[in-house]
């Protein structure tokens, strides 16, 4: 991280654009870390804009503009819906202003590569979502993969499978159309803990088809509208990692079977088994050790070892607070542009190879990611 200019210690003052249902969990955290503060909340509607603002306590509101002309924003949150994520963090660059984006950071390679082209240009920073990845149980587990907990990581295993979102979301169709699907959707909490914990991918290769050409919406205002299907939406995914490792990756939202938050890494003296990547906590690291003897019986029963996670619990806004103090001349920004390009990379090669049938190669890496401090606590005051 290269910008360490100290402007003053006074909390980083944080415009949010986009109003919608994420945007409570962002702004009911950020009230609580002390080295932010929530000044306005914009949006395309703004009596929504209002309706938050008056919810949380903040100062300003209005439309989108106002957000990103704002003089004493500093950091613009982007909460709004993927396709438009581009336009409004580029508008946000070029007024200045520091971003933290929702995922995906865009839905294509061109337009993303430009973004981040502008921040270094302007010596700003560029931070995205998952920052999940920066939650107790990921950074226990990066912290016990380090010091040796499984010996040498070798392969992992990642799945999520459902019955689709449409089971639970009123107007799912966006789900189904291209830069969605369980791959742009869920793939970047999946992906991102595999590059955080395992390092840069290179390659994958990957299986992808549909149950179905159309799919319904089951409740809500659209009930029974038919809508069409236009992304894969069963994926088989192998990928291979610079430092030698694979993994494999089920993504799928047409099995009959409900199972979210596998990830499992495999190494020389043992498997770790992490938990759910949407979650910034989970029950504990779960160690399987290698048999060092053949097991009485050959039932081979495993009695897990438990590692406990290391740190106060907090959720999503984490990674705006992160790059706020890295403003303020810390240097903790770990959930940045440069891994969500790499993982948006990986999401495009994973569609391309389903479509080419054969290996696709990453065109992007990333450097390499540190862990959080152990004693990392949003809550304090430090800037
Ligand atoms: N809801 C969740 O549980 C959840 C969880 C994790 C991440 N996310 C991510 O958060 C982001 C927002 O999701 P949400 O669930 O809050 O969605 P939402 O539909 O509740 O809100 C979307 C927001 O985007 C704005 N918007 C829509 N189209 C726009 C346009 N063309 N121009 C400008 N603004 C526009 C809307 O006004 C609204 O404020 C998405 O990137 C999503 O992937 C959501």
């Amino acid at each position: 991280v290269s910008h360490t200019e100290v402007v003053s210690n006074d909390p980083v003052r944080i415009g949010v654009i986009g109003a919608g249902d994420i945007s409570n969990e962002y702004i009911g955290n950020l009230n609580r870390y002390p080295d932010v503060k929530v000044l306005a909340v914009g949006n395309r509607d703004t009596t929504r804009a209002a309706a938050q603002a008056e919810k949380y306590g903040v100062p300003e509101s209005g439309d989108i503009d106002s957000i990103v002309g704002n003089a004493d924003v500093e950091l613009i949150l982007n909460l709004t819906i993927p396709a438009v994520h581009v336009e409004i963090s580029t508008a946000a660059l070029e007024a200045g202003k520091h971003v933290w984006s929702e995922k995906p950071i865009g839905i294509d390679r061109a337009s993303v590569k430009q973004l981040l082209e502008i921040a270094d240009e302007r010596g700003l920073l560029v931070g995205v979502a998952p920052d999940t990845v920066l939650g107790p149980m990921w950074q226990t587990a990066k912290r016990a993969l380090a010091a040796g907990a499984i010996g040498t990581p070798q392969s992992a295993l990642t799945s999520f499978q459902s019955q689709g979102p449409e089971f639970f979301h009123p107007n799912p169709s966006f789900l189904y159309a291209r830069g969605a699907g369980p791959l742009f959707d869920l793939g970047p909490y999946y992906l991102s803990a595999l590059v955080h914990l395992l390092g840069p991918i290179t390659q994958v290769l990957a299986v992808g088809s549909r149950a179905s050409n159309t799919r319904k919406a089951l409740s809500g205002p659209h009930a029974g509208a038919e809508f069409p299907v236009e992304v894969p939406t069963h994926l088989s995914v192998v990928s291979r990692f610079e430092g030698g490792q694979s993994a494999s990756s089920l993504m799928s939202s047409d099995t009959a079977r409900w199972r979210h938050g596998i990830v499992e890494i495999n190494g020389t003296e043992g498997t770790m088994v992490i938990g759910n990547p949407d979650h910034f906590t989970g029950p504990g690291l779960q160690i399987y050790r290698r048999f060092i003897e053949r097991p009485e019986n050959m039932d081979f029963t495993q009695v897990p070892e438990r590692i406990e996670e290391v740190g106060v619990k907090y959720g999503r806004g984490v990674g705006a607070l992160t790059m706020a103090r890295t403003i303020r001349g810390q240097n903790q920004h770990i959930a940045t542009g440069e891994v969500a390009y790499h993982v948006l990379d990986a999401m495009a090669s994973i569609e391309e190879s389903t479509e080419r049938e054969r290996f696709v190669d990453l065109t992007s890496t990333v450097s390499p990611i540190p862990a959080l401090a152990a004693d990392f606590d949003p809550y304090a005051r430090t800037v």
